[in-house]
């Protein structure tokens, strides 16, 4: 039996394969001196914007802050609510919670692990002022009964894309089928910066000219400020990399989802692998199982060299933070079971074949002992 580590991630692997093209444009960047929202911001946008089929793209400085720039837009606030799902990174409620309005919680499903459409609508009420479906690990929401939905109470659809770029749903991509998509390019992403970085994508003309203020305090021009707003700006650096980054998007997700297959034929027997629902392109982001016996099951991938991560053992509700929202164990039957199963393998185009061997025997070998 292969006994090779697997680190959960393999980022300075990755970076080192591709340092001479990341030193090059990073080196136009130090020659060029344009360090504050440089041509490469631009370019970066550009080409984002036509690879996710959307009419802009605005960088910005992280996806938690793409979130909150989005809502601010819609001029959210103290007594709204903003519907997203319990199962996510904090950011997808936090930002609404920063802006002083209330997250409200819809379950997901178990298959998909994403918002569960059927339960959205008897979770609008008046106050209701957003809708914030969550891409997670890189599979889409089922967008069109929740975009029919949002259509009807006339809510806009915010798609929290942070973790799928490249992911399609029914032939588009993600981030381009609501009013806009907010994607992290954080390093654990599969377009990362060398950093933290963002960009929000949108067919609106009117959001994207006040996101273009807003991103940097609400400038009009180099001296009248139109609103108050922060500093959300894409750093040039990043852009030059993620331009870089944007050229291997493919060739990553075409390996994540060959490893990916090869993971599920070979474990499906033993685990609940991921579902990829007809018209969907997983991007995997996360390849995440649903086990039994968890706890020993980590620690037997452990004894193994397997660095196996939970994403997210403690759902948003559940959280610290959200202890005025009053929720209690049970009221999101899913996220709860999903919540003490689930299991991200490592996963990345670097990924050897005897790493693979390692995790994928290292699972079989403990549901088999
Ligand atoms: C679903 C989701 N939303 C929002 C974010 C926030 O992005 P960032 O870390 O770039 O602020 C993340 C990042 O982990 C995420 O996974």
């Amino acid at each position: 039996m292969s006994q090779v580590a697997v680190p959960y991630v393999a980022l300075g692997l990755r970076a080192r394969r591709i340092k001479h093209e990341l030193l090059a444009a990073i080196e136009r960047v130090v020659d060029g001196g344009m360090y504050i929202l440089g041509p490469e911001v631009q370019e970066f946008e550009r080409r984002f914007a036509a690879y996710c089929g959307t009419r802009y793209a605005v960088g910005v400085a992280d996806g938690t802050s793409a979130l909150i720039l989005v809502l601010r837009s819609l001029g959210i606030g103290p007594g709204d609510e903003v519907i997203t799902a319990p199962n996510s990174f904090i950011a997808s409620a936090s930002s609404a919670a920063l802006l002083g309005a209330t997250p409200r919680f819809v379950d997901v499903r178990r298959e998909d692990m994403n918002l569960n459409s059927d339960l959205l609508e008897a979770a609008i009420t008046p106050r209701t002022k957003a809708i914030v479906p969550v891409h997670l690990t890189g599979h889409p929401a089922d967008m069109e009964p929740i975009l029919k939905v949002a259509e009807r109470h006339r809510l806009p659809v915010i798609e929290d894309a942070a973790q799928s770029v490249g992911t399609l749903y029914h032939g588009r991509r993600t981030g381009g089928m609501g009013y806009a998509g907010c994607f992290s390019l954080h390093p654990l992403k599969n377009l990362h910066a060398l950093g933290d970085a963002g960009v929000i994508t949108t067919g609106d003309e009117r959001l994207y000219q006040w996101l273009l203020k807003a991103r940097s305090h609400g400038l009009r021009n180099r001296d009248e400020v139109e609103f108050w707003s922060t500093n959300s700006r894409l750093d040039t650096l990043q852009a030059a990399v993620l331009c870089v980054m944007l050229d291997h998007l493919d060739e990553w997700i075409k390996a994540r989802r060959e490893i990916a297959a090869q993971f599920s034929a070979a474990l499906r027997d033993v685990v609940g692998v991921p579902a990829e629902a007809p018209g969907s392109l997983h991007t995997y982001q996360t390849y995440m199982i649903q086990a039994e016996r968890r706890p020993a099951l980590l620690e037997h991938l452990k004894q193994r060299g397997v660095d196996a991560k939970v994403h997210y053992p403690v759902p948003i509700p559940m959280q610290e933070a959200a202890r005025g929202l009053g929720h209690r164990r049970g009221e999101f039957p899913a996220t709860d079971w999903l919540a003490e199963r689930i299991v991200s393998l490592p996963i990345y185009a670097e990924m050897t074949r005897e790493q693979r061997t390692t995790v994928i025997d290292g699972v079989r070998s403990f549901y088999r002992a």
